[in-house]
């Protein structure tokens, strides 16, 4: 176990490690992130953490930036990468990448022409 002081993190990346996004390169993706952010020297302001299926096996490899709640699909070791340069470093996500983002109204809008989804038990209307 590692517990690590986070008292200057500004961001958490979420990195899918289930099933499918594993199937799809999850590790590599997983890998290439972590070195362009040690590249760019922002380790100490972004966190990153594996996760379990985060809900979009469709979308794999699926990533996450939080707080910024911009969801990428189809993520590769070099979109990783872009992931960082342009997102992390420039503060431009990378469109042709992003399935959901922020919503003016709230909550996330869908974009990109991904898959609906399911419609999770106890919210059909
Ligand atoms: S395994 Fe990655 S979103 Fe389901």
């Amino acid at each position: 176990m590692t517990t690590w002081n986070l008292s200057g993190t500004e961001r958490l990346v979420l990195l899918c490690n289930g099933d499918t996004c594993m199937s799809r390169g999850g590790d590599a993706v997983t890998v290439a992130l972590r070195r362009a952010l040690q590249a760019e020297g922002l380790d100490p302001q972004v966190h990153t953490a594996r996760t379990r299926c985060l809900g979009r096996c469709d979308d794999g490899c699926t990533v996450v930036v939080q707080p910024d709640n911009v969801w990428y699909r189809t993520v590769t070791p070099d979109s990783a990468a872009q992931i960082v340069t342009e997102h992390l470093v420039a503060n431009r996500p990378v469109a042709p990448l992003v399935s959901f983002r922020p919503a003016e109204e709230g909550g996330l809008m869908q974009v990109g022409g991904v898959t609906d989804g399911k419609i999770k038990p106890g919210l059909e209307r």
